[in-house]
């Protein structure tokens, strides 16, 4: 069986845009994590879903949410990817955060995002598998390119 290495090293091929993922927990203290794995699921009812690693911090709060948004980010927005992917090391940026939208946490800057109800949580590994109905959405009008993840890297289209 291929080692762990070599699998993240060929899946960095596969070229993806960044996502934040938010959610509220109970006292209502906003939380989020870089994510890569979002996928639609289903046009009708609209269904996405992300995969969500067991040891990450934020793990319990989307274990206890209900909601919650996906944020896709820009190509201005590295410093809030990486923010979100390794807090301890990159400071919040400024004034991030936009006006609360069904209850999610929800990004300034970004292109779109989508606020979901948690549907199904089903297990894959070290990850959970988290699908979630979208029942908000916006796209924002603005003129950018996304944020791309690529080698490890990230990119800028063109
Ligand atoms: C571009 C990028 C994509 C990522 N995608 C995922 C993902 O899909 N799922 C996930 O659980 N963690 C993903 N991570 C890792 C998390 O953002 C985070 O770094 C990790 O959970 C460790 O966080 P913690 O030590 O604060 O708990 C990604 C990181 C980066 C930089």
């Amino acid at each position: 069986m291929p080692d762990s290495r070599s699998f993240r090293q060929i899946m960095s091929c596969f070229a993806t845009g960044v996502t934040v993922v938010t959610a509220r927990d109970d006292d209502g203290t906003g939380f989020g994590i870089t994510v890569n794995s979002v996928t639609s699921v289903s046009l009708e009812p609209p269904l996405l879903l992300f995969c969500l690693d067991k040891k990450a911090h934020v793990y319990p709060v989307f274990r206890r949410a209900k909601y919650f948004a996906v944020n896709i980010l820009s190509e201005n927005q590295q410093d809030v990817s990486r923010h979100f992917a390794d807090y301890r090391h990159y400071p919040k940026p400024d004034k991030m955060w936009d006006r609360p939208q069904g209850g999610c946490p929800i990004l300034r800057h970004t292109l779109a995002w989508m606020v979901c109800r948690k549907t199904s949580t089903f297990r894959g590994g070290d990850h959970d598998i988290i699908t979630g109905e979208v029942v908000k959405l916006h796209k924002r009008n603005i003129q950018a390119e996304p944020l791309i993840y690529f080698h490890s890297r990230y990119r800028k289209i063109g």
